[in-house]
């Protein structure tokens, strides 16, 4: 099988996000390895678009160089989490580049490419068409100043670009003017009839596929995969100027990739790709990629007569302490940071700790990390060989038993019996089930091993043979969940093996036929140490250092505005209102749909604030609001009012009454 993560952005840090995803498909390669199937696992750096041109451009650099620097630092990210790659490739690369123009001929040749005309912003000084993201300008609804092209953060308006007043291009400050070029779309809706069989096949899980739903309802519309020049990324075939957009090339780079790895290993390529492949393909994705890869990719296969994957495994996203990671609040932990401070197999076992199948959020809650890591690995696992194999290199020159203790053997028995389970647990990618069986385990062996009391039968010479036993029955209890850590502890377990004198361990190593009754271990070395407070405030001060210098210069204070008398002041009704629901508004951003209370009614407001709030966070806080503000239409529904928060530019602070205010109170 071929199994993926997401490809990463060339253009950032690897950070503890990704990490979710990567931890969690590794967990779930190596358990399939261990089960005995051969996996190629594949990623590759997102290499494509213009903000890797322009960032290269303002280091003096070109993007390949930029690329190739991106490149070594993940890959350094990903070794130091011990994600076992089989290849790390890029996506600016001949493999990738010959598929994305031969899939790309296919289509066209198919009748599945339309070519129109488009007006978009351009920038004449830099002669280049501005991504929305690269305009800045006045918001056309409510006139806020220094608004992105594609929605407000303060009303939360969605627009297009060319609406903006006085829109100024971030990258060389002058304005843009509106110009029509031609673009090359790929006509997705004529492949809605297979993506609607195909996405309720089993391919996705089912909350993505009521989701999908949701897009098939309001319809598929053609897909624009082509930019114009300068871009950075692949030609289109026979279109002078034009551009493959990156999200046409990005999945490609699947393809790409193994066919390097094919090449270097001599894998049978089409064996792989071919439209009715015996192989399996499994892509892990975050929940914000489902679009891309459940309508875009299955369809451009399809259309291509290429194999289609065999499922979707979609996760949530990485919460720091219940909220979004903030670079301001130093929860925005890069690998590096992460890397320098921890041991990264504690946050391999953590998260696995808390992941299921679902696309619910995980949340990393620092205090909660180290009581899991301290009492789980050191306490409950590392503590079984720790306080036994003692015994056995003093006392028996480093030889086990021949024979387990016979109080022993039923929870032995049960060490091995519980293999099916856990192993289901592991596929499924129920690995927090998964942990909590395999814990339940170890603190059956802490208490046999509590009853048996090795250190008092040590003081007595004639209860020997017995200490022998039960010390020897307890490394195979050990053993057993050394079998069961090993996907998620990868190199712990490794030096296991070495102090167990065992060769590599599997699933099939579960089973009395591999007891280790009769074999020899080495002396016990410390293995782990505990997570100490102090790591942990080191990562996060580190982190918040981390936030570029150049934005912590940066005065985000706004000009006073003009002087206004009290009765300007009074016409506005500010009220304490208390937040009774929030939801997220997926379609946008920014935006959370506020559920507010006044005591004597209800309110609906949209607040552009989800990029520093989870919605459930906020149910049942107080905050303040602007109480008679005209009502305004938008696109999500009717806003009645606005709350209070104060911004910099890099946070948004939402404000709140002190305790023993009331909901409907007035601000005066
Ligand atoms: N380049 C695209 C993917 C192309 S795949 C053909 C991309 N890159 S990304 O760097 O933004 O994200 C890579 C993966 O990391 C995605 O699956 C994304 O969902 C995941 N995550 C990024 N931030 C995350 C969190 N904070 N939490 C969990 N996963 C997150 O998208
Ligand atoms: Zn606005």
């Amino acid at each position: 099988m071929i199994v993926t993560s997401a490809l990463p952005y060339a253009n950032g840090s690897i950070h503890l996000g990704h990490m979710v995803e990567h931890i969690q498909t590794d967990i779930w390669v190596r358990h399939q390895r261990m089960s005995g199937h051969t996996v190629h696992y594949i990623c590759a750096d997102d290499t494509h678009g213009t903000p890797v041109m322009l960032a290269a451009n303002q280091l003096g650099i070109t993007p390949e160089q930029m690329i190739d620097k991106a490149r070594q630092e993940h890959m350094k990210d990903f070794t130091g989490f011990l994600i076992d790659h089989d290849l790390y490739y890029s996506t600016h690369t001949p493999e990738t580049e010959a598929y994305a123009k031969s899939i790309y001929v296919t289509l066209r040749d198919k009748g599945l490419i339309d070519v129109k005309s488009i007006e978009q912003l351009y920038d004449p000084q830099k002669e280049m068409f501005l991504p929305d993201r690269f305009i800045k300008g006045e918001c056309p609804r409510c006139h806020a100043k220094d608004q992105y092209g594609d929605n407000c953060e303060v009303c939360g308006a969605s627009y297009s670009p060319t609406e903006l007043i006085n829109p100024v291009s971030a990258v060389s400050g002058t304005t843009p003017v509106k110009k029509t070029s031609e673009h090359y779309f790929f006509k997705l809706k004529e492949c809605e009839s297979f993506l609607k069989e195909w996405t309720h096949s089993g391919t996705i899980p089912a909350e993505a596929a009521n989701k999908l739903d949701e897009w098939f309802k309001s319809g598929l519309t053609d897909w624009d995969i082509s930019r114009d020049k300068p871009y950075f990324g692949f030609e289109i075939p026979d279109a002078p100027g034009k551009y493959f957009y990156v999200w046409l090339d990005a999945p490609i780079g699947y393809i790409g990739t193994f066919k390097k790895l094919a090449d270097t290993k001599g894998l049978p390529f089409e064996e792989y790709w071919k439209s009715d492949a015996q192989t399996e393909l499994y892509h892990f994705i975050g929940k914000d990629i489902l679009y891309f890869h459940s309508l875009f990719w299955p369809a451009m296969l399809h259309a291509a007569n290429l194999r289609t994957p065999t499922q979707l495994f979609v996760h949530g996203f990485l919460t720091v302490n219940g909220q979004k990671m903030s670079k301001s609040r130093g929860s925005f932990i890069t690998a590096q940071s992460y890397l320098k401070h921890l041991n990264p197999e504690f946050l391999r076992y953590y998260f696995a700790a808390k992941m299921n199948s679902s696309m619910d959020d995980i949340d990393l809650n620092l205090d909660d990390f180290m009581n899991r890591v301290n009492s789980d690995l050191v306490g409950k696992f590392i503590n079984i060989a720790s306080r036994t194999s003692g015994f056995v290199t003093k006392r028996f020159d480093g030889k086990l038993a021949t024979s387990f203790d016979a109080e022993a053997l039923p929870i032995i028995e049960r060490f091995y019996k519980d293999a099916a389970i856990i192993k289901s647990l592991y596929d499924e990618r129920e690995f927090a089930k998964a942990i909590r069986e395999i814990m339940a385990l170890a603190d059956l062996a802490n208490q046999y091993v509590d009853q048996q009391k090795p250190w008092e039968l040590a003081k007595d010479e004639a209860r020997s043979q017995q200490l022998h036993m039960v010390c020897t029955s307890c490394l195979e209890m050990f053993r057993c969940l050394s079998i069961y850590l090993k996907p998620v502890l990868p190199k712990l377990i490794q030096q296991v093996e070495t102090f167990l004198k065992l060769s590599p361990l599997s699933w099939k190593h579960l089973d009395k036929k591999f007891a280790i009754n009769a074999s020899e271990i080495l002396p016990y070395h410390h293995l782990i140490g505990r997570v100490d407070i102090k790591q942990i405030e080191q990562l996060l001060s580190d982190s918040k250092n981390n936030l570029s210098d150049k934005k912590n210069q940066e005065n985000h204070f706004a000009p006073l505005a003009e002087t206004i008398g009290i009765d300007d002041f009074t016409k506005i009704d500010l009220r304490v209102a208390k937040i009774i629901d929030a939801v997220s508004i997926p379609e946008a951003d920014k935006l959370l749909k506020l559920t507010l209370d006044l005591g004597f009614e209800q309110r609906t407001v949209f607040a552009g604030i989800k990029s520093q709030y989870q919605a459930e966070q906020l149910i049942g806080r107080l905050t303040v609001m602007v109480a008679n503000l005209s009502p305004r239409k938008m696109r999500f529904g009717e806003s009645q009012g606005m709350v209070l928060a104060a911004g910099d530019g890099n946070g948004i602070y939402l404000l709140s009454p002190d305790s023993g205010a009331k909901p409907g109170m007035r601000i005066k």
